[in-house]
């Protein structure tokens, strides 16, 4: 037996020599065609009634090829100074790409003041951040880079190490159909990826819009009549697919808002303590909770919408209830209201390898 296998190792090398051997031709180099293929983002009949297709910005649209791309720096560490830190660190797709430390830490163990948000079906939205001061998921992706408490790093940086890297030209030019890497091209590949993270696929749509009654219990039925009954969420978390109005609104957190979400960014007293209204799709992976991470379960989040609104927040949106703390809800309504929000999971989305690392 031993024999055998030495015998074998001494054929292997002689081979492995004789491969290497100078006079042999150098190995095709691989031939790069630009010829990227065109994708589009299946969404179900019953989401693009509502919602429409997805919406791409005309100069960059959805390829196999810049969406592969896309996925590579989204997980890419390079793209931080001290090559520690990836998109990936702070939006995990086993939390619906969202963060579940309450505030992320940076390559430097720098924290920030807000909770990362969800990358769920991004595709529909205009506004990026807890205060909407992105327009575009293009826009977004310039920002983490260059932020000093997340990446830390300059765009010459990152475009000189992809551009020095064995594999990233290449790619950038099937992508592209150009080696040279620049910022631009960074930004529009991770944005074609984000565009791919949609969930349509929980528990509710099976229930509300694939007809199968019996995919929820009694109780998730009942939180469901919450929901959108007195509970008043379907008023901003919309049941049309999204579980978003895409508003920017004061849900009532504080009297006195420590952050002054969208006033930060337009300087108008009429948008101070305004946030994001955020998706619930995949609520239950995504904890901690509001843009400041107070809440670390459903049942707090469920509680201060019952009893611990604050009327004279400033700027309340109108669709909070008018009167009193909150809604008031029984023990059991707020049970209820609970196992409805866990319906939202979607574990096609939560495990889907193509989100995953490459
Ligand atoms: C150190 C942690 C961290 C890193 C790294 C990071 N993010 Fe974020 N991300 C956050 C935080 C925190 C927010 C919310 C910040 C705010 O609102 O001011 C956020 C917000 C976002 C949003 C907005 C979502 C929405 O609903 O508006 C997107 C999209 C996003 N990040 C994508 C990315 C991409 C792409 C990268 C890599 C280029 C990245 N992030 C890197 C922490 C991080
Ligand atoms: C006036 C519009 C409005 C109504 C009505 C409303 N919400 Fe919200 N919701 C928001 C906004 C805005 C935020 C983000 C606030 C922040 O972080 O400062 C939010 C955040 C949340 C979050 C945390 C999301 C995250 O990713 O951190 C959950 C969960 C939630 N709402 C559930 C509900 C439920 C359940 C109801 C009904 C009882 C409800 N909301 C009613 C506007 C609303």
């Amino acid at each position: 037996m031993k024999k055998i296998i030495v015998i074998s190792c001494i054929a292997t090398l002689i081979v492995a020599i004789h491969a290497c051997r100078k006079d042999d031709p150098p190995p095709p180099e691989e031939v790069l065609v630009y010829d990227p293929t065109a994708m589009t983002v299946e969404i179900p009949a019953f989401a693009k009634n509502y919602i429409g297709d997805m919406q791409h910005p005309s100069d960059n649209p959805l390829t196999e090829e810049g969406i592969a791309l896309g996925r590579k720096l989204f997980y890419e560490k390079m793209l931080s100074d001290n090559m520690t830190v990836s998109c990936a660190s702070c939006h995990k797709q086993e939390n619906a790409f969202d963060d579940p430390r309450p505030f992320s830490e940076g390559t430097h163990g720098a924290f920030g003041d807000r909770n990362a948000m969800a990358i769920v079906n991004l595709g529909w939205n205009t506004r990026f951040f807890w205060d909407g001061r992105r327009n575009t998921m293009e826009e977004q992706a310039h920002d983490p880079v260059t932020n000093p408490i997340e990446m830390a790093n300059t765009w010459p940086e990152v475009v000189n190490r992809l551009q020095n890297h064995n594999e990233y030209p290449s790619l950038f030019f099937k992508a592209f159909g150009t080696k040279t890497v620049d910022s631009n091209l960074v930004v529009k590949a991770i944005a074609q990826f984000e565009r791919t993270l949609v969930s349509f696929n929980s528990k509710f749509d099976k229930y509300y819009y694939k007809g199968d009654s019996n995919a929820f219990t009694a109780q998730e039925k009942n939180g469901l009549v919450i929901f959108t009954g007195q509970g008043m969420c379907n008023n901003c978390h919309l049941m049309n697919t999204l579980f978003t109005d895409h508003m920017i609104s004061n849900n009532g957190l504080d009297e006195n808002p420590a952050d002054q979400g969208l006033m930060k960014f337009t300087g108008l007293a009429s948008d101070r303590g305004k946030f994001k209204v955020p998706t619930l799709r995949n609520i239950a992976e995504s904890a901690p909770y509001m843009h400041d991470s107070r809440f670390a379960t459903l049942e707090e989040v469920v509680n201060f919408y019952s009893s611990n609104v604050k009327q004279n927040s400033p700027n309340i949106d109108v669709h909070m209830p008018a009167f009193g703390s909150g809604l008031n809800l029984t023990t059991q309504e707020k049970a209820d209201l609970v196992a409805f929000l866990k319906t939202l999971s979607d574990s096609e989305f939560l495990t889907n390898p193509k989100f995953s690392a490459p």
